[in-house]
């Protein structure tokens, strides 16, 4: 009936319950078979009082391997990390709930344990994923262990499945962390090329620190690699140079202008009453392109500073946009040109964007539209609602609604070559300088700093027919 095999009363097969009846009952079965054997009583009483005993042993021994049985499963389900029910368990010796009691308390030490550990590998993996540099630990192989967010982004998400020795094709690097690996220096730092994935791509050039980790530090990561990309600082730095050199080249040529005419109004010109009129009016045209030049140099250098500040003003572009009309309306004027505005009925009244920099967009493409349109025709502005911001291959535009701000003026076709290198610094097409039409060759750079700031986007159309459409985009609100 207690058979190991069998389950019975929810017992356990492997249970030594029927051994330990048994057991228990042995002394008296052998007590049971002397009485019988002196005729001191007769089987039947043997039989009848043997099973009585062994009865009361089951009713004392059950109750007890039962509860050890819960218990067990109570504990094995709790070390697999699983929750159990303790409402599930009927226990009714006390040491048994003792024994349950202890365990809850033990439990409940390690999840907090466990809860607290949790948190702090999340908070730290939280900080070196927040770093902008590429972070490796490696093992004593060389094997790399882990990789924050940065890392996994530049060498791929299966990073930590290489070797050191498989990352860059550089010996030098290889060498640096091989010391570091051999205990021969406790720290590396090195700058190195890697090639570049394909033929085409140019070699980057990276600065590694190597560091050995201290000896507390009990995990399998013998060593830290950070990596910092020089070649983004170095394109940085080339271009600042560049700016520096075009901006002081632009200078020198009106100052050089001005102090020749000085020169010569000194000597030559001294009592050329005629000569002094002109050259002093040339000096003077000059005098103001280096004025506007310095104060977009500012403007641009302001610009960019503010790059990363998200605009947050409440902004009415159809009042801006009548504001630059009437502004311009004097220039437009001495070339015969109208400012004609359209605005859509449904124009949102405000924006978010920052008032100042979106009027200067508007002005510069208005300004450029009078300065570069045809003569004794019309610049049309107009502004609507788009469904959402073009998008650009090489920077971010906001989702959702837009507003649309187009500058429109007639004249000859730009050729594509010349458009896709309009909003470079100084760049002016060659045709407008030999009409010696003045421009600092800034204003469409100016723009389109602003417009990324916003994170919106500017097109430009251009056909003999229609004449040149610049148009700004700029996201209704800033998420
Ligand atoms: N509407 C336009 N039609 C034809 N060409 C244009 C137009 N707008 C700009 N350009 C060309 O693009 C060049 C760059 O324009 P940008 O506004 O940056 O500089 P700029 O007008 O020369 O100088 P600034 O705006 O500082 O006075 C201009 O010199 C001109 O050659
Ligand atoms: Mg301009």
């Amino acid at each position: 009936m207690f058979g190991k095999h069998n389950k019975i009363f929810n017992i356990e097969r492997s249970t030594q319950f029927v051994d330990r009846v048994l057991f228990l009952s042995l002394p008296s079965a052998l007590v049971f078979i002397m009485l019988v054997a002196l005729r001191l009583i007769t089987p039947t009483l043997a039989i009848i009082s043997y099973a009585t005993i062994i009865f009361f042993n089951i009713v004392f021994l059950f109750p007890i391997t039962f509860e050890l049985q819960q218990l067990k499963k109570y504990i094995t389900t709790l070390s697999r990390g699983e929750d159990f029910d303790e409402k599930l368990m009927t226990l009714s010796e006390k040491e048994a709930k003792e024994i349950v009691d202890a365990v809850n308390a033990m439990h409940q030490f390690w999840a907090h344990k466990t809860d607290v550990l949790e948190a702090q590998t999340m908070s730290d993996t939280a900080v070196l994923d927040s770093l902008p540099d590429p972070i490796l630990m490696i093992d004593r192989a060389g094997n790399i262990l882990g990789a924050n967010l940065s890392a996994r982004n530049v060498l791929g998400n299966d990073i930590t499945e290489k070797n050191v020795e498989n990352l860059f094709n550089s010996n030098n690097f290889i060498e640096a962390v091989s010391k570091v690996l051999k205990k021969q220096s406790k720290s590396e730092n090195l700058i190195f090329y890697a090639p570049g994935s394909s033929k085409k791509e140019e070699p980057q050039k990276l600065y590694a620190h190597i560091k050995q980790l201290p000896w507390l530090s009990k995990g399998r990561a013998v060593a830290v690699i950070s990596l910092y990309d020089m070649t983004k600082a170095m394109k940085i730095e080339k271009m600042q140079s560049d700016f520096v050199a075009n901006a002081s080249h632009e200078l020198r040529t009106p100052l050089s202008i001005i102090s020749g005419f000085i020169e010569t109004l000194q000597t030559s010109a001294k009592d050329d009453e005629e000569a002094r009129e002109k050259f002093l009016k040339i000096m003077s045209e000059q005098a103001e392109y280096m004025s506007a030049l310095i104060e977009n140099l500012l403007s641009l250098s302001k610009i960019e500073m503010s790059q990363d500040q998200k605009p947050d003003e409440l902004t009415d572009v159809k009042k801006l946009i009548q504001e630059v009309a009437q502004a311009l309306s004097f220039k437009a004027k001495e070339r015969e040109i109208n400012i004609k505005t359209e605005i859509e009925k449904d124009f949102p009244k405000e924006i978010i964007a920052d008032s100042r920099q979106v009027k200067q967009v508007i002005q510069n493409l208005t300004d450029n539209a009078i300065k570069y349109g045809l003569s004794q025709s019309d610049v049309t502005i107009k502004a609507y609602v788009a469904e959402k911001i073009p998008p650009s291959k090489s920077f971010k535009v906001a989702k959702g609604k837009a507003i649309a701000i187009s500058v429109n003026n007639k004249g000859p076709k730009i050729t594509p070559e010349n458009l896709a290198r309009l909003t470079e610094r100084f760049y002016r097409l060659q045709e407008h300088k030999d009409l010696n039409i003045k421009g600092t060759g800034l204003g469409l750079s100016i723009a389109k700093h602003i417009i990324l700031r916003h994170k919106g986007n500017l097109t430009v159309n251009s056909t003999s027919y229609n004449g040149t459409t610049f148009t700004i985009y700029l996201p209704i609100e800033q998420n």
